[in-house]
């Protein structure tokens, strides 16, 4: 695939090998990341990052990667703040924005809201998250993080084993892992939802048609046993009609270390896209968790940056220019 100039709308547009490129160039932004080097590659370059709904991890870790790699980001945060609320379009809005701008960031909460901006724009536009539709990004940093788990605790790679638990209707990670993962041999899915959240056939189908296993299970317990990865999500409760409706579900699947220590294996990775909803009513991923080795949130959460800072560098054709534009640290840090 040819990155250079391409919007990153959605899963769909890659091939495994694309997805190996991708965390290959994430790879090589390691010593920027944990402060070893710094650089210059995007300098003179400007961001345009326009969060439409709440936003901590994607939004700032786009805006960090994009100065790590010496570029300038311009924010737009909530639509009543943009001349959307005006009545303008997204076409229109891309059409400006892009005069400004040599890459964008977007996230809204409508489905294909993204695609429509990136229609409207000359410069190349990554999804942050399109309502319950997708989030490809973080789907790469997921992955990114799976496997990078699998080799610290020295198991392959090759057959995986992954329970995707919760509001898997709406959640969008869960829709864009499944597609990416499903791009990989021998993959064996267990959703484990309420029934009224399960995840949408579309999706199963698409794992099925790569000839993967699927298991559906409404049973949280059997659903954490004997899986390499967990992969806990939040009840999406903006995406319900009412709040009571959300309630519901809230609470009903509660990953703890008891619980953990019941039915998963010593190994088992435990992820969760984040925000975790840590009110007592929902509290889907304990902080009693917080000295498990196996809970990967916050790596998975470092991971973004890289991702991000590669697909900056792929987008804009600079990927192969990093030792070019790499410079010392003059600063304090003590990431590495
Ligand atoms: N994972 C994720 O999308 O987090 P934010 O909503 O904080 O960006």
């Amino acid at each position: 695939m040819e990155f250079q100039g391409q919007h990153i709308l959605s899963i769909d547009q890659f091939d495994r090998e694309a997805v190996e490129n991708i965390l290959r160039v994430a790879e090589q932004m390691a010593p920027y990341t944990s402060r070893q080097k710094r650089s210059t590659l995007l300098e003179g370059a400007t961001l345009a990052s326009l969060f439409f709904e709440p936003s901590t991890r994607t939004r700032i870790s786009f805006a960090s990667a994009f100065n790590l790699l010496g570029g300038k980001v311009m924010e737009t945060v909530g639509i009543d703040i943009s001349s959307l609320s005006k009545g303008e379009s997204l076409f229109d809005t891309a059409q400006v924005v892009s005069g400004y701008a040599d890459a964008v960031v977007m996230r809204h909460s409508e489905a294909f809201s993204v695609a429509e901006f990136a229609a409207g724009s000359r410069v190349p536009v990554l999804n942050g998250g399109d309502g319950a539709n997708e989030h490809p990004t973080q789907a790469l940093l997921d992955s990114y993080t799976i496997f990078s788990e699998l080799k610290r605790l020295g198991k392959p790679a090759s057959k995986l084993r992954v329970a995707l638990v919760g509001d898997l209707k709406n959640g969008r990670t869960v829709h864009s892992l499944s597609r990416l993962l499903s791009l990989f041999p021998k993959m064996e899915f267990t959703f484990v939802a309420p029934n009224a959240l399960t995840m949408p056939e579309k999706i199963m189908a698409i794992c099925e048609n790569a000839g993967h296993r699927i298991s559906i299970t409404q049973d949280f317990s059997s659903g954490l046993q004997n899986q390499d990865v967990v992969y806990m999500t939040r009840v999406q409760e903006e995406r319900f009609d009412t709040q009571e409706e959300a309630n519901l579900y809230r609470g009903k699947y509660r990953l703890t270390q008891p619980i953990y220590d019941q039915y998963c294996n010593p190994d088992t990775i435990i992820m969760h896209p984040l925000p975790r909803d840590s009110r007592p009513e929902a509290n889907e991923l304990s902080d009693d968790l917080n000295r498990n080795p196996n809970l990967a949130i916050f790596r998975q959460s470092d991971n973004g940056v890289k991702i991000r800072m590669a697909l900056f560098a792929l987008v804009l054709g600079v990927e192969n220019k990093l030792a070019q534009y790499e410079a010392p640290v003059t600063w304090y840090s003590n990431k590495s």
